[in-house]
């Protein structure tokens, strides 16, 4: 494949965009089988909501949404099951991602124009989708207008860099003042999440959120027994700078936006009924941890194709950590010298995978939590 259309929809400089053009959703399998897994607790809390006004929006969002691939099928079965209640009752669908998201994949998916999915939600009356291009960071529909918020492995994308980690492009690798520079920047974060969320739910909404975190085993993305993903990334990164084909600057760039909360800092502005979490009316109902395993590396397991594994698995980590590497690198050099380095640092990691497969794999680990607004907040 050319190394333009390799890095193609990539949102270069941002440093955090999914790859566009339905790539996202066409390689993170693994993600959609996340959202699956949390669809019985959205279907849950869309029950709970009585609206007296048969004129009242019944209003959800989705927060983080990339091309709208992943949880289509989830949006499916929440309206379904909302016109099987109250066949006429209007309902709105606000998808929310960052501004540099590509928000045209996900109009054509829900207007049925991909090849993939001819329908897409054109078949609903009365449904109206929109999409907003606002950071969850800010609050994004009017106060009390939301009914259930639904959110999936985004809210680990943090609203700033606190800091660069030496040695490492992950905060599971930092350490010391830089490790505790991630973490509470990560939880004033968690908190500006919820405060803006409890401002947009009606009394009696519910959030429902699967993100990324520290599980009790200590267990991670990508860190779940094996090969830590994360030490790969830095290992393959430092190649490119030990070869001389990238800088010393360029090497230190390299840093996810990105913090894992452990299911006790998720959990923390509940348990203190002073918290400003608490006093906005929201309160935990449900929450527990649950690990998805690798589908690539499942099928490994079972074909026992080294070179078959590297080739699927690298894309789905390509979809979501292109542009933190393609960010790196230094923008005085030609664009299409820092697409074949991008394309080089990720073939070194496939030729890696494929010569010593054993170990590798990206098994997700979420915290997935049910809240609720307080009726009488
Ligand atoms: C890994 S994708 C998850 C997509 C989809 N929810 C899923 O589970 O498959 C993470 C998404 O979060 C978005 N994101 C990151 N930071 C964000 C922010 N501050 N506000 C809104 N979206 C954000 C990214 O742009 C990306 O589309």
């Amino acid at each position: 494949m050319a190394a333009e259309t390799k890095t193609a929809g990539t949102k270069t400089g941002s440093g955090i965009a999914m790859r566009g053009a339905g790539y996202y959703s066409a390689h993170t399998t693994g993600a959609k089988t996340v959202i699956d897994a949390a669809t019985e607790l959205v279907l849950e809390a869309g029950r709970d909501i009585k609206l007296d006004n048969p004129e009242t929006a019944f209003g959800i969002a989705d927060y983080g949404c990339a091309d709208g691939g992943t949880s289509i099928d989830l949006h499916r079965a929440v309206i379904a099951d909302i016109r099987r209640r109250e066949p006429g009752r209007p309902i709105s669908l606000t998808y929310t991602d960052l501004p540099g998201n590509d928000f045209s994949a996900l109009f054509k998916r829900l207007q049925g124009q991909l090849p993939m999915d001819p329908i897409g939600l054109s078949n609903f009356d009365r449904l109206f989708p929109m999409a907003s291009g606002t950071s969850f960071y800010r609050q994004i529909v009017p106060s009390g207008t939301l009914a259930v918020g639904f959110s999936a492995t985004a809210m680990h994308w943090m609203s700033t860099l606190p800091s660069r980690i030496t040695g490492h492009v992950h905060s599971v690798g930092a350490k010391g003042a830089e490790y505790d520079a991630f973490r509470a920047q990560s939880l004033k974060d968690w908190e500006t999440i919820l405060l803006h969320r409890a401002a947009e739910l009606r009394p009696g909404g519910w959030l429902v959120m699967a993100n990324f975190c520290v599980d009790e085993q200590g267990h991670y993305l990508g860190h779940t027994g094996g090969v830590c993903m994360f030490d790969q990334y830095e290992r393959h990164w430092r190649g490119l700078f030990e070869t001389g084909a990238i800088t010393r600057t360029e090497y230190d760039r390299a840093t996810f936006q990105q913090h894992y909360r452990t299911p006790e800092e998720c959990a923390a502005p509940f348990r203190d009924p002073n918290s400003a979490v608490s006093r906005a009316g929201l309160e935990l109902v449900r929450s527990f941890t649950r690990v998805t395993p690798c589908p690539y590396a499942t099928a490994f397991q079972r074909d026992s194709d080294p070179a078959g594994f590297a080739k699927s698995y690298i894309p789905t980590l390509r979809s979501w950590s292109e542009s933190t590497f393609f960010g790196a690198l230094d923008p005085a050099r030609p664009l299409d010298e820092r697409q074949s380095l991008i394309d080089r640092y990720y073939d070194s990691y496939e030729a890696d995978v494929a010569a010593r497969p054993e170990g590798h794999g990206m098994d997700y680990v979420h915290c997935f939590m049910q809240i609720r607004k307080r009726r009488d907040a």
